[in-house]
Parts: structure tokens; C-alpha cells; sequence
């Protein structure tokens, strides 16, 4: 999501062939991440969306590498802002992707929820039917509450659940456990904003977090992230970044143990 918010699109594709030289297996997108700025130019062609910059800087892409995309919300046929809610709609949005990406099948594709009070039985369905033809290889969800999930599961099998999360932002506790206990995989974002959101990270952070974060020689933004895969084998982390320094910190942040006091003291941080 962040890929787009430099003018110079260059930095997003160093970003992301860096972020592949430093073994990142999992690249999250959606059809929606386009650049305000208007159209980028990477001197082989203009792109718009953060897919066209993915397939630039990575096609043809490697074995290992799983890029998940979502869909939902887009330009629909009105020409305005709006979540795809039928067969045709999700189908176009799948095929955006499918061409922006330059591949036939979509490694994974997360149904992005808004009116989240919904059913989203039909629409998964419509997804689960181009899963069957081949578009897709695994269904995941997002910003879903858990009755939403169980939907879902009585027609496909669900790969992963993508929803905000982070040591200070947990109203997702239930859907955390939830997927532990059912062998999904819960993909949090929002894990070094928290209750930030799409404004972003903050420069002040709280002092516990400073000062786990001191012990380990690491930054507080590393600590959040590094909290958020404590939380289970499950947890994936899809830090979002237009920065190649940080880009390197999140990475290295998989590699800090924190301690069960560490654990504690960051368990009891409140926003
Ligand atoms: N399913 C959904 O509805 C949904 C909603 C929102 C996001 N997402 C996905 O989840 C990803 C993560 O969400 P997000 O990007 O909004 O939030 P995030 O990863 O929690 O935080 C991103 C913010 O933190 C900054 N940042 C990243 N690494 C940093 C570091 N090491 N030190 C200091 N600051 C750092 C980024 O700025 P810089 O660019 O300057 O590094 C940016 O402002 C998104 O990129 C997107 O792919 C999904």
C-alpha cells in the first residue's frame, strides 16, 4: 500500500527487488493501491497501480515468492468508488489483477469486506467458482469478523485472514485465536501503526515499547512488528514501507526473541 506514495517510482522498484534479495517470500497488494500522484513512469511504460510497479520490478517472479492481492473495493462500472458486490464485478477486479500482474493464476486473492455487518456468501462464492476454473490458487479474507469466516468455510477452504492488529489495536483477539486453533493464517496489518491506521507510524512510541526495544538494540517499530509474530506460528508479518532502510529494520525485526517478561510487559500496553 505503500509502494505508490513516492512520486519517484523507481524507489518503489528497488524496494521491492530488495525486499527479495532479503527473502521475503510474501507481498501483499490490492487491485485498489494506485498512485494519487497520477501516472509513474518507469521508462518502460507508465504505471498507475502498485501491481504494474510489482511486475516490473519482479516478473517474472521467483518459485518461492507469493504475491496476495486483494479485491472489493474499486472503480465500479458507475465510475465511482465502491465495493464490488456481484459475480461480474469481483470478476473484473480479478481479471485487473490477473493483467496488472501479467500472470494466469492469482496466488492468493483476500475478499476485502466493508459493510462488515454483511453476509459475504455470495461474494465468496463468485471467488471460490474462479478458484475452481483456475484463476485463483487460495481464497483468503479481510477486516472479517469470525461468523463472516465460518461463511466462508462451508464453501471453500480459507487460506488466511487479513485483518488490522498490533500490541495496541486488539480488537482482533478472537479472530487471532480463531485462526491459530483452525490453521489459518492471520496476516495483521497495521502492526507498527496501531491505532494510527492509515496515517502511519509514530515517531513517539509508548516508553514500555522504548524500553524493550533499548534491551534488544532495536527500534520500537521493529519491537511492534517483532510482537505481532510472538503471537503464534500462524502470524504473518506485511510491514508496508516505501523506505529501503526500513524495508531492511522490518526485516531484521524477524529475528528478535523477545522474553516472556518482554511479552508481559508489552501484553499490558494500551493505546
Ligand atoms: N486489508 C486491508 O484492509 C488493509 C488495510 C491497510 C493496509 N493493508 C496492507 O497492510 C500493509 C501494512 O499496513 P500499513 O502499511 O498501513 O501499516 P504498517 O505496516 O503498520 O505501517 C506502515 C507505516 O510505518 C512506517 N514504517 C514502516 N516500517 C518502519 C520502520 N521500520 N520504522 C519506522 N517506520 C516504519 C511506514 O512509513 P515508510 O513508508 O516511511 O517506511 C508507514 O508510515 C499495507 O502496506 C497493505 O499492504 C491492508
Amino acid at each position: 500500500m505503500r509502494l505508490t506514495v513516492d512520486p519517484d517510482p523507481h524507489v518503489a522498484v528497488r524496494v521491492l527487488r530488495r525486499a527479495v534479495d532479503l527473502g521475503v517470500e510474501h507481498v501483499d497488494t490490492a487491485a485498489f493501491y494506485f498512485s494519487p500522484g497520477g501516472i509513474l513512469d518507469v521508462g518502460d511504460g507508465p504505471a498507475r497501480y502498485a501491481t504494474e510497479l510489482i511486475r516490473r520490478a519482479l516478473s517474472p517472479y521467483g518459485e518461492r515468492l507469493l504475491i496476495a492481492t486483494k479485491v472489493g473495493p474499486g472503480i465500479l462500472a458507475d465510475g465511482r468508488w465502491g465495493e464490488a458486490r456481484t459475480a461480474g464485478e469481483l470478476r473484473k477486479q480479478v481479471e485487473e489483477n490477473l493483467r496488472r500482474l501479467g500472470v494466469e493464476r492469482l496466488d492468493l486473492v483476500n475478499l476485502r469486506v466493508f459493510r462488515s455487518a454483511d453476509s459475504i456468501a455470495e461474494r465468496f462464492a463468485a471467488l471460490a467458482d474462479m478458484r475452481a476454473e483456475g484463476l485463483i490458487r487460495h481464497l483468503g479474507l479481510s477486516a472479517v469478523r469470525v461468523e463472516q469466516l465460518d461463511e466462508a468455510l462451508a464453501i471453500a477452504p480459507v487460506a488466511c485472514v487479513q485483518n488490522s492488529y498490533a500490541l495496541d489495536l486488539r480488537h482482533n483477539d478472537e479472530m487471532l485465536r480463531v485462526c491459530g486453533e483452525r490453521g489459518i493464517a492471520f496476516v495483521p496489518f497495521f502492526a507498527i501503526a496501531g491505532p494510527g491506521k492509515e496515517s502511519g507510524a509514530s515517531a513517539e512510541q509508548n516508553a514500555v515499547i522504548e524500553a524493550v526495544a533499548a534491551r534488544h538494540g532495536a527500534t520500537a517499530h521493529q519491537v511492534r512488528l517483532a510482537w505481532t509474530l510472538h503471537q503464534g506460528e500462524h502470524v504473518l508479518a506485511i510491514p508496508g514501507t516505501g523506505s529501503e532502510r526500513h524495508l531492511a529494520e522490518n526485516v531484521a525485526a524477524g529475528a528478535i526473541r523477545l522474553t516472556e517478561s518482554d511479552l508481559s510487559e508489552l501484553f499490558a500496553v494500551r493505546p
